[in-house]
């Protein structure tokens, strides 16, 4: 077997990205046995496991329906894409921009206010753990009183997906939200079908293609599926974004004198550090990838943190550069996305664009509140995190 670093050593947790550098070089296509999945790593192929439907999602169904149910994750084909159709158009440029921008707007602006006279602010304890979530609860038009509890729950089901160590409180913690989740949001939901508002919640009720609508348990299950992957990842990212900018003074310069520049800023942070590193795939036949086989109902391992910088599609892929010309920041947020920090393909991301937009008036609001931010003294941006991935705090000083 090639001497490449195990995916679960600590040299690896340290530095991820020299050890998909050897994995792209020496093993592109490895088995790992404690995981029990192969594992790939070179863009083509990671490409490859998220475009072609022969990869399914069929191990979401052990992986995630314990913790959400069923979400549009696990399904496939027509029944994913009618699905899938059901719940997209919330999310459309149009929407955000007319219904949900004064939401985003909002909530970033509190958390802002909230440490702006202090000098000093961790990033993520004090805005971007916070911001998505309660953008997705107001979104959903449910009671703002319930931010707190709703933290609670996204704290519960991100830690339930992250327990590689199958630490039983943590199971039985997630397994306590999926009741608990259900128990609040199901009396909501019957609530909205009599009464409809002009919110996201009243939408997804309303929602209907050729006769399939989302029953009220499916709702609650894409509710429980929002606060995962609309919360960690734009958490992540948001931070990662400051992160890299203050890592990299000059460009950082560039972006507060230009705001403009605030996409492209974000398109190179998802493609150099993205909020998700690593995601699963089964096979429903055998299928040849990376100078082997994986065997029908195997699982693999894509990694997007390896497969983003691979130098065969990148230039100088370990250099952060928001003026790189081989990333566009037109297409960065669409299906038509070149980096893989969203996935491609079926199950591309839903939120891209809500995403963007947060990070938009999240980054401009920040750079208003804190004209001449710095990292505190003496701290270094460190990552944490194997599946999912970003600066565990971001302690930061800027004049008052
Ligand atoms: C799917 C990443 C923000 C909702 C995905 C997938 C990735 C991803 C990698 C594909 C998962 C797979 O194929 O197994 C990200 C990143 C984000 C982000 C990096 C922020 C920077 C959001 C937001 C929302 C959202 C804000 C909504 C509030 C979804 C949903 C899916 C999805 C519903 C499932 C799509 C499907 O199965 O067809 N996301 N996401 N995401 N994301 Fe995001």
């Amino acid at each position: 077997a090639p001497e490449v670093p195990d995916i679960l050593s600590p040299e690896f947790a340290a530095d991820p990205y020299a050890a998909y550098s050897a994995y792209r070089e020496k093993a592109p296509l490895l088995w790992h046995e404690p995981m029990q999945s192969y594992i790939v790593s070179r863009y083509e192929d990671v490409s490859r496991v998220f475009k072609d439907p022969v990869f399914t999602t069929a191990n979401y169904d052990w992986q995630l329906e314990p913790v959400h149910g069923r979400t549009i994750l696990q399904l496939s084909g027509r029944e994913h894409a009618v699905r899938r159709a059901l719940v997209a158009p919330a999310f459309r440029g149009s929407e955000l921009e007319s219904r949900f921008l004064p939401v985003i707007e909002r909530n970033s602006a509190e958390l802002v206010d909230a440490f702006r006279r202090d000098g000093r602010v961790d990033l993520v304890a004090q805005y971007s753990t916070h911001f998505p979530v309660r953008v997705i609860v107001d979104m959903l038009g449910l009671d703002r009183a319930d931010h707190a509890r709703f933290h609670r729950w996204y704290t519960s089901i991100i830690a339930f997906l992250g327990n590689l160590t199958q630490d039983p409180e943590v199971a039985a913690a997630g397994e306590r939200t999926r009741v608990e989740l259900a128990e609040y949001m199901i009396p909501i939901v019957r609530e909205r079908r009599a009464n409809p508002g002009d919110d996201l919640l009243s939408a997804l009720c309303a929602a209907e293609i050729d006769g399939t609508a989302m029953s009220d348990e499916d709702i609650k299950s894409f509710v429980s599926l929002l606060l995962a992957a609309g919360g960690e990842t734009t958490d992540k990212a948001i931070s990662a974004v400051f992160a890299n900018l203050l890592t990299h003074p000059g460009q950082l310069d560039a972006v507060r004198e230009d705001r403009s520049l605030i996409p492209r800023a974000f398109a190179e942070t998802l493609r150099f550090t993205p909020p998700v590193h690593m995601i699963m795939r089964q096979p429903s036949e055998d299928v040849e990838i990376a100078g082997g086989t994986i065997e029908a109902g195997r699982t693999v391992t894509a990694l997007i943190g390896a497969a983003n910088r691979d130098p065969d599609r990148y230039a100088n892929p370990d250099a952060f550069d928001i003026f790189r010309d081989d990333l566009s920041a037109d297409t960065a947020f669409s299906a038509a996305a070149d980096h893989l920090a969203f996935a491609l393909g079926r199950h591309f991301c839903v939120g891209a664009l809500l995403a963007k937009t947060e990070v938009e008036v999240g980054v401009n609001q920040l750079l208003d509140a804190m004209p001449d931010v710095r990292l505190a003294d003496g701290h270094t941006p460190t990552e944490q995190g194997l599946f999912t991935r970003g600066p565990a705090e971001l302690p930061l000083v800027f004049t008052r």
